[in-house]
């Protein structure tokens, strides 16, 4: 008997990466899951890894699309009857420009990484307070809390921090809507993860950083997304039922917020 069993999550981003590896874990643990992906041809790909190995829909959605949150939410209800738990994985990550330090890419930045999260969550929650139950798990990252990681050169003008910016609002939209969301049985956590080894991270983190990881980790090693889906389940089970307005750092020992 799997810790998931007969639960319902949606997993956004889950196209590859380390919601790929959420999707298979709990898949593994008796989740019904639906893999909420705006990358067509990332879910496909998603899909056909996954065939076979339990209960999964893909429904295309665009996280930072108020309609198209909402419309995931009903076509989960839908096709599986409820939502029991959220996991707000998608972000620009592998597709952000690091190059643009203009306003109009930090919205965007924003309305993806932080207000995606948000509009997920407030798609989700209604069906969560209507059973008296929910999962929420939001990912923010190590580089909400590495303050020094900007650009070290003349001063030309202040940096975006777009991905920085955005993960560190995560962490305050978790407590925001652990908050506000307890009282009708819905728990509302975080993970944030180190340097994880994606295709993400292959193409955006130079190698000689990548070399260094294990250096600046207390367990000395690297981490795979598979090394992050045991909090995950830990969050979305049974098991966290008084836990929330957490965030808990998965990173080998890394950052270590007081
Ligand atoms: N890999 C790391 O080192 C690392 C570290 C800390 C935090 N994170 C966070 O973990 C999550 C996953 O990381 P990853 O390495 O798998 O990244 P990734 O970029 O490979 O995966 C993100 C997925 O989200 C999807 N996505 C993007 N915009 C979307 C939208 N508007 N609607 C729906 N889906 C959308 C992408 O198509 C992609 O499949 C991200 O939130 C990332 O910021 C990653």
């Amino acid at each position: 008997m799997g810790r998931l069993e007969d639960r319902v999550a949606i997993i956004t981003g889950a196209g590859q990466g380390i919601g790929l590896a959420y999707a298979e874990r709990f898949l593994q643990e008796g989740a019904k899951v639906v893999v909420a992906e705006i990358n067509e041809e990332r879910a496909a790909s998603a899909m056909r890894h996954l065939d076979g190995t339990g209960d999964v829909e893909f429904v295309r959605t665009d996280i930072s699309d108020e309609q198209s949150a909402l419309d995931c939410a009903a076509a989960t209800k839908q096709h599986f009857g409820k939502i029991d738990i959220l996991i707000n994985n998608a972000a620009l990550y592998y597709d952000i420009d690091n190059e643009r330090n203009d306003y109009d890419y930090l919205r965007t930045v924003f309305s993806v990484n932080l207000h995606g999260a948000w509009l997920m969550a407030r798609a989700c929650s209604p069906h969560m307070v209507e059973q008296h139950r929910g999962r929420i798990v939001n990912q923010s990252s190590g580089a909400a809390y590495l303050y020094n990681m900007v650009p070290q050169s003349d001063f030309h003008e202040v940096a975006a921090f777009s991905y920085s910016q955005t993960k560190w609002g995560v962490v305050g939209l978790t407590k925001l809507l652990a908050g506000q969301l307890g009282q009708y049985g819905i728990t509302v956590n975080c993970i944030a993860p180190g340097v994880t080894m994606t295709e993400a991270t292959k193409k955006i983190v130079p190698d000689s950083v990548i070399d260094m990881l294990p250096m600046m980790s207390a367990m000395k090693r690297k981490l795979d997304a598979w090394d992050l889906t045991g909090t995950a389940l830990f969050f979305a089970s049974d098991d966290a039922e008084l836990v929330t307005g957490q965030v808990l750092c998965v990173d080998g020992g890394s950052v270590m917020p007081a």
